[in-house]
């Protein structure tokens, strides 16, 4: 079985989000999501609408998604590919080379985002009562 680890904030659960899931499942049979707890997201400088526990729950129910674990730091990424046998490490390509350095313990891909969408813009939208454009 091929498995596949990625990592998120995943707050207000969008678009952007469910494609990252759909096409990180895709490389694998087996799709493991880390979720950046409320902690990390502290550390991170980044205020979250929904707590952790409504974040992994909505991320555990989409149908790409085998397995969530608690995201707490930086350092993790080794010891998570190492403890759950990941072959292949997902991230978007916003962090693109950042993760090379774990290339020497399982393959490291970088997905292109999603355009036009992303958890700021979504609060920016909902604030100025705006829709999310969608590309014809
Ligand atoms: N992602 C994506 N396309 C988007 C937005 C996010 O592929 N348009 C991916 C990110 O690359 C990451 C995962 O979804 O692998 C979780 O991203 P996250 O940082 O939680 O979402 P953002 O929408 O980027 O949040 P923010 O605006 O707070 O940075």
């Amino acid at each position: 079985m091929k498995k596949v680890i990625t990592y998120g904030t995943f707050d207000l659960f969008h678009y952007g989000h469910l494609r990252i899931l759909q096409r990180a499942r895709e490389l694998g049979d087996y799709l493991i999501v880390a979720v950046s707890t409320d902690e990390f997201n502290a550390i991170k400088g980044k205020q979250c609408t929904y707590p952790y526990s409504h974040r992994a729950q909505i991320v555990e129910a989409i149908k790409y998604v085998d397995k969530v674990i608690p995201e707490e730091n930086w350092e993790q990424k080794e010891r998570d590919i190492l403890e759950n046998d990941a072959d292949v490490l997902v991230m978007g390509n916003d962090w693109q080379g950042k993760f090379d350095h774990l290339k020497n313990i399982c393959e490291v891909v970088y997905l292109p985002r999603t355009e036009d969408i992303s958890t700021t813009d979504v609060k920016h939208h909902v604030k100025n009562e705006r829709s999310i454009a969608v590309k014809k």
